[in-house]
C-alpha cells in the first residue's frame, strides 16, 4: 500500500495568509495540518508516500517536510503544473504509483481519529475504491453519496443542487489500481478538473465495487478562518499535553494544560490552558486565554488574547483583548491611540479588521 498526499490548491479562502504560504502549512496547535495527515499514514505503517505540489508552492512544501526520514519514511514529490483536478493529481502520480493500491489523503483535511480502521475495511472487503464519509449540514458544498443499508455506493455527485443525502465525501479514499481506468475514460467537468468525484462514478458504472465508511469522529475541512479556529480549539482540547520547558516567573499563574516551548519566557502573566506556547516567546504582563496558539518568536506585551492563533514572528504590545482572530507570520499589533484617536494600518490584500 502506498499512499499520495494533495498538497496544492491556491487556498482562496484563507487569503491573506495563503498569499505568503500554501494552505496545508497552516498550523493547527501550532504544527502544520499536513503533519497530521502524515502521521495519521505513518501510523498505520505505509512507508512510500508521494506528495503531490504545485509550482508555486511546492518549494514551501519540500522545506517544510522534508525527505520523510523524520518519519521513518520516504516521500517522493510530484509536480502537478496544473489544478487539473483531484483525478488530475492521481494521474500525475501514476508513475509513483505503478500497481500499487493507495490512500489518498487531501492535505489540507483533519480529522478527529486515524485512519486504522479505514484501511481494516478495505483489505477486508478489498474493493475498488472505499470512500470516507461524513454526516454533514451543508452537504451541496461537497461530493456527496448515495449509499444502500450495507454502505454500498450507488451514486456520487460533486457539489450538488439537490442532495441525495447529507453524507459528504471527506478528503481521504483507498483506491485499487483500477481507478487508473476510469480516471482514462472521465472528461473535465463543469469547472475544467477531472474530478475523482467522477472517476468513482465510472467504477460504479463498470460495476466495480465502491464502498462507504462513515466517519463517527469530527472532520474539519480547515478552509476558513473560522473553521481554522475550530479546528486548533478541537485539537488544543482533545490532544494537548501539558509541558513547561521554557521559564515561568513566580508572579505568573498557568491554569490547566499548557505547553510552553524551549527558551520562552513567561514573566507576570496569566496563562489559561488549553493554551499551546513556541519556542523563544515572550509573553509579558499579559492573559493569554483558552484555545489559543502562539507560534516561535512572538512578542506578547501588556495584552490579553483569547481563542485566537497567533503566528511565528508577531508582535502584541498594549492589546486590551483580541479574540477569534487568525494573525500571521511577522504581524505587527500596537495600542497607539493614548494621545491621538486614529487607527494606523497597513494590511495587505484581502485582510479583515474589526474594530
Ligand atoms: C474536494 C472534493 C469533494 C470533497 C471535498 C472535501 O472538493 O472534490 O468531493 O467533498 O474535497 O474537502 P474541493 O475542496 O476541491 O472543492
Amino acid at each position: 500500500m502506498k499512499a499520495i498526499i494533495l498538497s496544492g490548491g491556491k487556498g482562496t479562502r484563507l487569503r491573506p495568509l495563503t498569499y505568503s504560504g500554501a494552505k496545508q502549512l497552516v498550523p493547527v496547535a501550532n504544527k502544520p495540518i499536513l503533519f497530521y495527515c502524515i502521521e495519521n499514514i505513518v501510523q498505520v505503517g505505509i512507508k512510500e508516500i508521494g506528495m503531490i505540489i504545485a509550482p508555486e508552492t511546492g518549494q514551501e512544501i519540500r522545506d517544510a517536510v522534508g525527505d520523510g526520514s523524520r518519519w521513518g519514511v520516504t516521500i517522493d514529490y510530484i509536480v502537478q503544473d496544473v489544478p487539473g483536478g483531484l483525478a488530475h493529481a492521481i494521474r500525475t502520480a501514476r508513475g509513483f504509483l505503478s500497481d500499487s493500491p493507495f490512500v489518498m489523503y487531501l492535505g489540507d483535511n483533519l480529522i478527529g481519529t486515524g485512519i486504522e480502521r479505514f484501511l481494516d475495511e478495505f483489505n477486508r472487503s478489498k474493493p475498488e475504491a472505499l470512500i470516507l464519509l461524513k454526516e454533514v449540514e451543508n452537504p451541496k458544498q461537497f461530493g456527496v453519496a448515495d449509499v444502500s443499508g450495507n454502505g454500498k455506493v450507488l451514486r456520487l455527485i460533486e457539489k450538488p443542487e439537490v442532495p441525495p443525502s447529507n453524507l459528504a465525501l471527506v478528503g481521504i479514499y483507498i483506491f485499487s489500481p483500477k481507478i487508473h481506468d476510469a480516471i482514462d475514460l472521465i472528461k473535465p467537468s463543469g469547472r475544467g478538473e477531472l474530478e475523482i468525484t467522477d472517476a468513482i462514478q465510472e467504477l460504479i458504472n463498470m460495476r466495480c465495487n465502491v464502498e462507504s465508511f462513515v466517519l463517527d469522529m469530527w472532520w474539519l475541512d480547515t478552509g476558513k478562518k473560522d473553521d481554522l479556529l475550530t479546528a486548533n480549539a478541537i485539537v488544543l482540547d482533545e490532544w494537548l499535553k501539558g509541558n513547561i520547558s521554557g521559564t515561568v516567573d513566580t508572579a505568573s499563574k498557568i491554569l490547566g494544560r499548557v505547553s510552553v516551548g524551549r527558551n520562552s519566557v513567561i514573566r507576570g502573566s496569566t496563562i489559561r490552558g488549553p493554551v499551546v506556547i513556541g519556542e523563544n516567546t515572550v509573553i509579558e504582563n499579559s492573559f493569554i486565554g483558552p484555545h489559543t496558539s502562539i507560534g516561535d518568536n512572538v512578542r506578547i506585551i501588556k495584552s490579553s488574547v483569547e481563542h485566537s492563533v497567533i503566528m511565528n514572528e508577531s508582535e502584541l504590545r498594549d492589546i486590551e483583548r483580541l479574540e477569534e482572530s487568525l494573525v500571521g507570520r511577522r504581524v505587527r499589533i500596537v495600542e497607539n491611540r493614548k494621545t491621538h484617536k486614529a487607527l494606523r494600518l497597513m494590511l495587505g490584500d484581502d485582510s479583515a479588521v474589526e474594530v
